[in-house]
């Protein structure tokens, strides 16, 4: 008999049906990708959770195309989330920060393309820090009776029709929108069933949380110094200064800045004019996540991130977003 407090929780695969039968004319294919999705994401989890355990630690030897050293959970993940967006045949591309080209998979003739990070935060795999997984879907663009090309991939922020993350953490929380707000799922790994727990989640209009890595503030604009500095001093209601977080795994701090407000920085720098975050599966993705809740995300030019053109797979990109009153702030510097 299923204790009662199951019985009132609603799983990941109603809440995918409920929604499709929402969706006029849907016809279960999305549906289809955000179960496989959550499948790898299990598997993913399993692994991170006893990677001390199975030697998945620690470095595979290569470096990927961004010239970071790869770590094997990287390829782990990487693998289990290409097989996943494979096992549909409604998947004809992947983009992945681990791959150098767009993966055409089996399905020329699948209806999407979906790009990701399929392992985020990797500097903190062997320290038991919480990491993630990041993807962000399109239609594609090409007729499905030819091969998928680089128009496909080389979509605008705009054109994304989902967009999730995945945070292996205290517990594995699934994170997605499909353009009708931003649900929230826990993984039961006794169960291996997620479980909705927050619907249709809404950014805090202003929080007391500023995230960037501080190591790098004089290398950062002055409108960002200025903004750093405004936030060390106490506030005229509080008395108290802002609170400083990060956790340097985007995942983390932007579902921190989600559920409690404040505002994530990722500035660009004098090492990195473009800044280091992948605009294609990490900016845009969060950027959809964030709006979709009430927030903000631009890039250094006061940009829109869904509105920044991409024009390479791998393009980095200044990202800050948040809750509006942190962002305005901000952008009022700028
Ligand atoms: P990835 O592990 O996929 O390369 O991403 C790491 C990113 C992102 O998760 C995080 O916000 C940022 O790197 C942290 O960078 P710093 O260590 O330079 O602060
Ligand atoms: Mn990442
Ligand atoms: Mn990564």
């Amino acid at each position: 008999m299923v204790s009662a407090s199951y019985a009132r929780l609603i799983t990941l695969e109603e809440f995918i049906i409920q929604g499709q039968n929402n969706f006029k004319g849907a016809t279960g294919e999305l549906s289809q990708l955000l179960r496989d999705i959550a499948l790898a994401a299990k598997i993913i989890s399993n692994e991170v959770n006893k990677a001390g355990i199975t030697n998945i630690l620690g470095l595979d030897g290569s470096t990927n195309v961004q010239g970071e050293m790869v770590k094997r959970l990287d390829i782990f993940s990487n693998d289990q989330m290409r097989h996943a967006l494979s096992r549909s045949g409604n998947v004809c591309m992947i983009i992945s920060e681990e791959n150098d080209e767009p993966v055409r998979t089996r399905s020329s003739q699948g209806k999407y393309v979906v790009a990701m990070d399929p392992l985020d935060g990797s500097s903190n795999i062997d320290v038991n820090v919480s990491i993630g997984t990041i993807f962000s879907v399109f239609s594609r663009k090409t007729d499905r009776t030819q091969a998928p090309d680089i128009t496909d991939a080389l979509q605008a922020g705009t054109d994304q029709i989902a967009a999730g993350f995945v945070l292996y953490g205290s517990s594995t929380t699934l994170v997605y929108t499909t353009g009708m707000g931003v649900s929230v799922f826990t993984l039961d790994p006794g169960l291996g069933e997620f479980f909705l727990s927050e619907r249709s989640v809404r950014i805090p209009a202003f929080g007391p949380a500023y995230s960037l890595n501080e190591g790098h503030i004089n290398q950062c604009s002055r409108a960002v110094q200025q903004y750093v500095k405004q936030c060390r001093q106490p506030d005229k209601i509080s008395g108290r200064p802002q609170q400083c977080r990060y956790i340097g795994s985007m995942v983390s701090d932007v579902y921190r800045t989600l559920l409690n407000g404040g505002i994530f920085m990722y500035p660009e720098t004098t090492a990195l004019p473009k800044g280091k975050l992948r605009l294609l599966y990490e900016c845009y993705p969060m950027a959809f996540i964030v709006e979709q809740a009430g927030g903000k995300a631009v890039d250094c030019r006061n940009t829109r991130i869904l509105d920044v053109p991409l024009t390479q797979i791998h393009q980095r990109s200044s990202i800050y977003l948040g809750s509006p009153t942190n962002m305005d702030t901000l952008t009022a510097l700028f």
